[in-house]
């Protein structure tokens, strides 16, 4: 179904993650219709170009990053025929008449901050001073919204002068993720699960985000942030949330940030000894963290392990064990609900103890397992094994309705359709910092540096250990 006309202005249109994400997603949303024949994408950024420029560096963009969806040229063709470009300078006044002429005010007007936040509160300001901002107008940021409470607090503190909070969309990608959207189906869409979605039943959760990545060419970005900032307390914890939440009266976005935002406050401060910290080393192919920050002496992590507590009446007892890293193994995402063995084994000791654990694995090879036991076929007695039911979406679903779209997409479009529901409201931000900020402040204080980890591991041992003393271990990292 094609959204209503829009314009969308893209700040930073020529940057990386436009160019990666923005700009690829948005083709593939035209070619699928839902962008109609009189909506418009504009770049705004201080590369000197002229609109030719701009289609050229789109079209390589999409070239290069969906080289599948490039090959359609009539359509790309016709999509680039839908952009525009202004060279505007965020920091002062060049261009932003211009701007103010090249936008439509009869449409949706969305304004895409693909800066850094240090830009956010200039951009604000000359929207609004530019009558660009008026009740209708839509603006997007990105993370990292802040590096702690304080800075996060001002951030909203100064979009607020600007725009109400309706008008803000805080994009977390992984929201826009479909097994992330597929959880919440498969939680308060059917009756099996929730009776069972507590501390009586559920022995534990894993939430493992493992990239084989390094910081790549973000080195300067990533050092000053580390994994805790740039995915606990936004990635892991929403999904967390999603996870430990109470069943929203609605799906819509109010409803569902309370019952997240619920979850955050309900979070216990995290116990210095329930941390384990990484930085990768180097192998025999790539260089270690250090020296691909450029930064001899840096104790920023690159990897996190700690456990978590939802300290309310379904979760008490339950603990929560997260963690994600660079340079891993594999580049495997997943949550695993564990539920407690059965209350006692009629087969015997020698049929072994057996869990059930429902898998919801985000990437890659996107889908739902639950791990069931059953007899071992055969007539040799009542032996038992695990076997999984597999709900792998491309399997289920058959090859052309498991392609969904990109998170991008998804969270793009769902801006121009004026939902919030999957994008981040600024009390829930607050309160993400706020559990992050003193775990932060406690190793800061303690200087204690990251332990060194191999490239391709798992991660420290300390991280094993940190699971392995609660009698409990990590699923294996595996694509
Ligand atoms: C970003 C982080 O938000 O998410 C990156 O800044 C990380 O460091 C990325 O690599 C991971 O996203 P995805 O979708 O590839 O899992």
């Amino acid at each position: 179904i094609p959204v209503d006309p829009f314009d969308l202005v893209i700040f930073g249109g020529t940057g990386d993650l436009a160019r990666r994400k923005i700009l690829p997603g948005l083709f593939r949303r035209f070619r699928a219709g839902q962008m109609d024949a009189e909506s418009r994408v504009i770049g705004a950024a201080r590369s000197d170009l002229d609109v030719d420029g701009y289609r050229a560096m789109v079209r390589e963009a999409i070239a290069e990053f969906d080289p599948a969806s490039a090959r359609d040229s009539e359509a790309l063709e016709a999509f680039l025929g839908r952009l525009g470009y202004v060279v505007v300078d965020a920091m002062g006044e060049t261009g932003w008449d211009d701007l103010e002429r090249e936008v439509n005010s009869d449409r949706i007007r969305a304004f895409y901050f693909s800066v850094g936040p240090r830009l956010f509160g200039e951009l604000a300001e000359r929207l609004h001073k530019h009558g660009m901002a008026d009740h209708d107008s839509r603006i997007v940021v990105e993370k990292p919204f802040g590096r702690d409470l304080e800075s996060a607090k001002a951030l909203n503190a100064t979009l607020a002068q600007h725009f109400h909070e309706h008008q803000i969309y805080r994009i977390d990608h992984y929201l826009g993720k479909e097994t992330v959207q597929n959880l919440m189906a498969v939680r308060f869409g059917n009756t099996l699960f929730e009776p069972l979605w507590n501390s009586q039943y559920v022995d534990h959760i894993q939430i493992t985000v493992a990239e084989s990545v390094g910081v790549g060419g973000r080195g300067e970005y990533y050092d000053r942030a580390g994994a805790v900032r740039d995915m606990m307390q936004n990635h892991l914890m929403q999904l967390l949330c999603l996870i430990a939440m109470e069943p929203p009266a609605k799906f819509e976005p109010d409803p569902v940030r309370d019952e997240k935002l619920k979850v955050i406050r309900a979070l216990d401060p995290v116990e210095p000894g329930d941390v384990v910290r990484g930085q990768y080393e180097a192998s025999s192919d790539a260089p270690g963290y250090n020296e691909q920050v450029e930064n001899q002496g840096s104790t920023t992590e690159s990897f996190v392990a700690l456990k978590a507590h939802v300290s309310n009446w379904r979760w008490a007892g339950t603990p929560f064990y997260l963690r994600t890293g660079k340079r891993l193994k594999a580049r495997a995402s997943e949550i695993a609900v564990v539920f407690k063995d059965a209350p006692h084994s009629i087969f015997g000791a020698e049929a072994g103890r057996h869990a059930n654990i429902l898998t919801i694995r985000l990437q890659p090879n996107e889908g739902i397992e639950l791990g069931v036991t059953i007899k071992e076929p055969g007539p040799g007695g009542m032996r038992l094994i695990d076997v999984p039911l597999d709900m792998t979406f491309a399997e289920a679903l058959g090859p052309d309705d498991a392609d969904f779209p990109d998170a991008y997409e998804r969270l793009i479009m769902d801006v121009i359709r004026g939902n919030q529901t999957l994008f981040m409201r600024d009390d829930e931000v607050e309160e993400a910092w706020a559990w992050t900020d003193p775990m932060i402040a406690e190793w800061e204080a303690r200087g204690e540096p990251p332990l060194p980890y191999a490239s391709g591991s798992s991660g420290p041992d300390e991280a094993l250990a940190l699971i392995h003393r609660d009698g409990r271990h990590w699923r294996e990292i595996k694509p």
